[in-house]
């Protein structure tokens, strides 16, 4: 799907705004603070039903009471949302719907600043970041997550009472066991196919020899879910102290190494933009590759921390996609 045309009500800095965008690359210049990145948001918000940096509330421009967004795409459908405050409604050419509908989920690569911290970033943010990617992997992959994250959100509730017996969490942890499992398998089979595509990749941009990869770390590897489930009970008295699971996948971890080091500490920050960017193309790569559909790419502010180079390499890997970038400055 290529999108033809947005325009935003109230949205953020926004009082009204509209963007009539190329079919291949768009670019949003403007200072900083004008609403680039909102922009970005709003595609992402209609193309993934939510967004990435805040929730409704934040966003309604300061002052007013609704915002709206209207997207419309080249082959004539479209898309309005409205947040008034308390409600949300993704409104298509048949109904309103509270969610934004399977049918009009659009596959989306983003680049944001912050991604170039990745690296060194914490194990908490590198979880999100590879759980955003994997759900765009497979549907299933985020149902899985839903799941296990809503468990797992109820048993740390009943651990925080000190009279909890063990048989009262054990619902929780047969959910935790079967999703945990899923989960594990998929981010092990994911990591192995962005592994078996990075160097190569990684070397198209650097043009030398190195070598990068990422290392899936997780306690729950290879495990049978009634061994995942064992592991949970053995632990109660843990987590009981503690009041939280202290056993699971929501503890895994990604680690980069460069050159069979951790990359974090011995990687410089251009190499690591390097392995960003590559890890970026592989993901637009295998987007394709699973759902047959081109993902939209939208880039904020990338340019900025990108020599020329790079630059020439990012638009000529993702020419044929739509790209959507901001920039602070004119790009040559
Ligand atoms: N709910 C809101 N109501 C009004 N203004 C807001 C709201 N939320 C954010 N803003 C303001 O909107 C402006 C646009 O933010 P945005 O992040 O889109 O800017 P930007 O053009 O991407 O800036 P930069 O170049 O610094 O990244 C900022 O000045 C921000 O403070
Ligand atoms: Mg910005």
């Amino acid at each position: 799907m290529i999108i033809k045309s947005i325009k935003l009500i109230n949205f953020r800095n926004h009082t009204e705004y509209y963007l009539e965008c190329d079919d291949n690359t768009s670019l949003i210049l403007g200072e900083n603070g004008s609403g680039k990145t909102s922009v970005l948001e709003a595609i992402y918000i209609s193309t993934r039903g939510k967004s990435f940096r805040a929730t409704d509330s934040e966003i309604i421009k300061t002052g007013t009471e609704f915002y709206r967004i209207e997207l419309e795409y080249h082959n004539g459908e479209k898309i309005f949302i409205t947040y008034d405050g308390k409600n949300k409604n993704f409104q298509t050419l048949d109904k309103k719907n509270k969610r934004l509908p399977k049918k009009y989920k659009y596959p989306v690569v983003l680049f944001l600043p912050s991604d170039l911290n990745l690296i060194s970033h914490s194990p908490g943010r590198r979880r999100d970041y590879f759980n955003r990617v994997f759900s765009e992997f497979d549907e299933n992959y985020n149902q899985n997550l839903l799941k296990y994250e809503k468990s797992l959100k109820q048993r740390n509730e009943l651990l925080k009472n000190d009279n909890l017996a063990p048989e009262a969490l054990f619902s929780w942890n047969l959910m935790l066991a079967k999703y945990g499992t899923k989960i594990c398998e998929d981010r092990q089979k994911f990591i192995q196919e962005i592994n078996s595509k990075l160097t190569t990749t990684y070397r198209s941009i650097a043009e030398n020899d190195d070598e990068v990869n990422i290392d899936y770390r997780t306690e729950a590897k290879g495990l049978l879910e009634t061994k995942y489930l064992q592991n949970l009970e053995m632990n109660f008295k843990k987590d009981l102290y503690l009041g939280h699971t202290s056993f699971g996948v929501h503890r895994d971890d990604y680690i980069f190494n460069f050159n069979y080091k951790i990359a974090d500490g011995s990687a410089s920050r251009g190499e690591t933009r390097s392995i960003i960017l590559a890890l970026k193309f592989i993901e637009a790569n295998l987007i394709y590759e699973k759902q047959h559909k081109k993902p939209i790419i939208l880039l904020d502010d990338v340019f900025s921390e990108l020599d020329p180079i790079r630059r020439k390499c990012l638009i000529k890997n993702f020419h044929d996609h739509q790209v959507i970038i901001t920039s602070v400055e004119a790009i040559a």
